[in-house]
């Protein structure tokens, strides 16, 4: 009998399985001789302004991977045909550095990154790397740009690494050349209107994802795809799509967040529900971190568990819905005060614009991003 083909996870603890990677001490800087000045950290649109540097990380499959270098920001030279832009041979992650009370640089549980960067990598067919390594780069990036890093508790550095397919041919095959690099950003609120509860289209029309897809890796065409049904919320008078899943409207993620409904559930306990991890919901780090501090608390019933619109109707109807909010790392948890489903406007409850749990979370979280809690999470630039 034929053998299953070897189509190996990456390691968990980030080690490549061909130990090939690049060496951060390895990385080569060339400094820029056009210092930006730097933005008033209150009026920042998120992701339009960028820092003074960037890293780049060559890979070709006959040569491997070239050292790091971290150069002046600037646009990349890339082949026509190259893969990234015919194909979506593409993944990106999303991290951010917030500064401390004394000044120090922090970084939010950023393995975790390197951990899903590497699972979206191998799902794309791009070469694996050392995770630690990697991290050690982006740290080095971070320091040379520190200043760009806002004084501020409302504001961070946006850490955008991304892997692209540089394959220069319009094969449709595992790339031969890749590149991975690092983009910085000073960022604010993520969404414009700061922290105000979004209004949800729901509707099963248009699909984030399905089983066997991409919806788990960090891919960019997940995102790209999701572009359209956003606008269709929009004519609909809603802000965001409220992704659905199946013929009994599994409730799925929101926008680009993870969900959560707090809410007192069939059995009558209290419960603080998400999405489990079944290939179709992103792994966010704020959805771990969120599940890992409030069964720390033990407050209530905390579980990984399906959800349709039929349970949350149900619930909305007997008054058993507590709360409903959106979980990433750009907008860290983005509360939910209304969902257009089949017609019907049904109103969540959203006391003051940003309920308790969610006032809660964001302050246990964003204490400790800043610093103001000491946490093994926070790790130091
Ligand atoms: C994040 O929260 O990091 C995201 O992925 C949102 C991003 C697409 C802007």
């Amino acid at each position: 009998m034929a053998s299953a083909p070897s189509h190996k996870e990456p390691e968990s603890n980030c080690v490549p399985d061909n130990a090939c990677s690049f060496k951060a001490a390895d990385t080569v800087i060339q400094f820029t001789q056009n210092y930006k000045p730097k933005p008033d950290p209150n009026g920042l649109v998120f992701g339009t302004v960028f820092t003074d540097h960037m890293l780049i990380i060559e890979w070709s499959l006959v040569e491997g991977w070239q050292k790091p270098q971290i150069q002046p920001f600037g646009n990349l030279s890339i082949h026509p045909a190259c893969s990234s832009l015919h194909y979506a041979v593409q993944l990106f992650e999303g991290m951010k550095a917030y500064r401390g009370p004394d000044n120090k640089l922090l970084l939010f549980r950023p393995m975790l990154n390197m951990k899903r960067m590497l699972k979206s990598a191998h799902r794309a067919c791009l070469p694996s790397f050392d995770g630690a390594e990697f991290l050690e780069c982006i740290k080095r990036l971070v320091e040379v740009d520190q200043d760009w890093v806002p004084q501020s508790d409302s504001a961070s550095l946006y850490i955008r690494p991304t892997f692209v397919g540089t394959e220069p041919s319009l094969g449709v095959k595992k790339p031969s050349r890749a590149l991975l690099f690092v983009i910085l950003c000073p960022v604010g609120s993520y969404f414009s209107t700061g922290a105000k509860p979004v209004s949800l289209w729901a509707d099963s029309k248009y699909i984030r994802a399905w089983r066997g897809g991409t919806g788990d890796c960090k891919m960019g065409g997940n995102y790209g795809a999701s572009i359209y049904a956003q606008y269709e919320a929009v004519d609909y008078g809603c802000q965001q799509v409220l992704w659905l899943y199946g013929d009994d409207h599994q409730i799925t993620e929101v926008g680009t967040m993870n969900l959560f409904l707090y809410w007192i559930n069939e059995k009558g306990e209290e419960e603080l529900a998400t999405p489990p991890l079944d290939g179709i919901i992103l792994p966010g780090i704020t959805r771990q971190s969120i599940l890992e501090l409030a069964y720390k608390w033990g407050d209530f019933q905390v579980s990984e568990r399906s959800l349709t619109m039929g349970d949350l109707c149900q619930a909305l109807e007997e008054n058993r819905v507590k709360e409903m909010f959106g979980s990433g790392t750009a907008c860290v948890i983005s509360p939910v005060g209304r969902i257009l489903y089949q017609g019907e406007n049904l109103n969540v409850p959203c006391e003051g614009n940003c309920p308790p749990l969610a006032t809660r979370l964001i302050k246990e979280l964003t204490d400790i991003q800043y610093g103001r809690t000491p946490s093994d999470w926070s790790f130091v630039v």
